[in-house]
């Protein structure tokens, strides 16, 4: 066999990379739904260009054998393809955990219990508000709401644990306390609120989209109670609002070392949006062993490890818990993807991000510029 270089970051320092724990299979970008936050790439992925099941299911025995033990099949809607069944089952003879991200809309009862067969474990449902009108404007679909309430019926009925994911901005957040009660009623072990991440899409809707201050700080109290509350019933995730924090997230729980995304047409991504660093080229299933990019792959190795870091991050004593924040931010609010998280107070632009996220938060404006794929998608 021939030798393998060692992997490196991006200055050529040597770096180790233990495996992945989650991959997130993003099987199609297609989506019935047009949320105004949506984290796809701002270029979607045709369907012609998606990778077919036959490859889906090598995928998944590369990434068994890389050490993943959880895949997320997400989109997009995982339920626009009619392969859906096929790709759960390659997932499940792999011996991997199959977790399914779906808005609910378009999966009938009939496939769900297809699906049920197939391998599904767990389901992910998406909710966009708290009341049929609040989730149809948010999700840009009318009758959202009744499609999706019918699923998680069917979801509780069937015996999957449910996991609910809800997106917190704005024009919801204030709800938040009816989500999480929204959440319970409907059987689910766990809720993931996450608040809206201004890049990608959610970028052009950061006026209607940007919570104040005083909703960021409610929100974590809210969460703080409810975690308390439903202690051994329901466990609540939260990714806070990061431009009212004073330290950014942990994004990815640090580059390149527990999870990998697959993209529609099959390159490989540290990140759903690191396609929006400008001078990364990514690696593809169809021409490169999963193993082989997240080892040593460039675009694996960019950001691992802490060497890579400038100043005030290199010096800092949360280089280690934070990893300079978020690759992805830093290139849409610093222009430069190495540069420190701007919503860290230590970055020089820390009072610049701010300031806006503060001028943005003070609008009254709650019109959105809807996510759609354009026909023939
Ligand atoms: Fe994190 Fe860098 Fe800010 Fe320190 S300076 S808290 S490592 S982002
Ligand atoms: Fe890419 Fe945070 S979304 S590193």
């Amino acid at each position: 066999m021939k030798d393998q270089p060692a992997p490196h970051d991006i200055d050529g320092n040597p770096v180790s990379s233990g495996p992945p724990m989650a991959m997130l299979a993003e099987i199609t970008h297609r989506c019935p739904l047009a949320c105004p936050y949506c984290s796809n790439p701002v270029e979607l992925t045709r369907a012609q260009a998606e990778l077919p099941a036959e490859d889906w299911v090598r995928v998944f025995r590369e990434a068994a054998d890389l050490g993943v033990l959880q895949v997320h099949i997400s989109g997009g809607e995982p339920g626009a393809r009619r392969d859906l069944a096929q790709i759960v089952a390659g997932a499940k003879d792999a011996r991997l955990y199959v977790n399914l991200i779906t808005s609910g809309i378009g999966i009938s009862r009939t496939r769900l219990i297809e699906l049920d067969r197939a391998g599904v474990d767990h389901v992910q449902l998406s909710l966009q508000g708290i009341r049929p009108d609040m989730a149809d404007r948010i999700s840009g679909h009318p009758g959202s709401w009744d499609k999706k309430m019918a699923f998680a019926d069917w979801v509780t009925e069937i015996g999957f644990p449910l996991t609910i994911n809800a997106v917190v901005h704005r024009q919801n957040m204030d709800r938040l306390p009816d989500m999480i009660d929204l959440a319970e009623e409907l059987g689910a072990r766990r809720i993931e609120v996450a608040t809206v991440q201004f890049h990608g899409w959610a970028d052009l809707n950061r006026a209607a989209l940007m919570p104040t201050r005083e909703q960021a700080a409610i929100a974590r109290q809210v969460v703080n109670a409810a975690r308390i509350r439903l202690r051994g019933r329901m466990v609540i995730d939260y990714v806070p609002a990061d431009h009212h924090a004073i330290y950014p997230k942990a994004c990815m729980g640090g580059w390149g070392s527990t999870g990998l995304n697959v993209a529609p047409d099959g390159s490989v991504l540290p990140c759903h949006a690191a396609p929006s660093i400008p001078w990364m080229r990514f690696d593809n299933v169809r021409n490169r062993s999963l193993s082989d990019i997240w080892h040593l792959s460039d675009a694996f190795n960019a950001f691992r490890g802490t060497e890579w870091m400038a100043e005030p991050c290199r010096s800092c004593e949360r280089k280690n818990v934070d990893f300079g924040g978020c690759r992805c931010q830093a290139m849409a609010l610093a222009g430069e993807a190495r540069a420190t998280d701007p919503v860290c107070s230590k970055s020089p632009l820390h009072a610049q991000v701010v300031a806006r996220a503060e001028e943005d938060a003070a609008t009254d404006r709650d019109d959105f510029i809807y996510r759609r794929m354009k026909k023939g998608g």
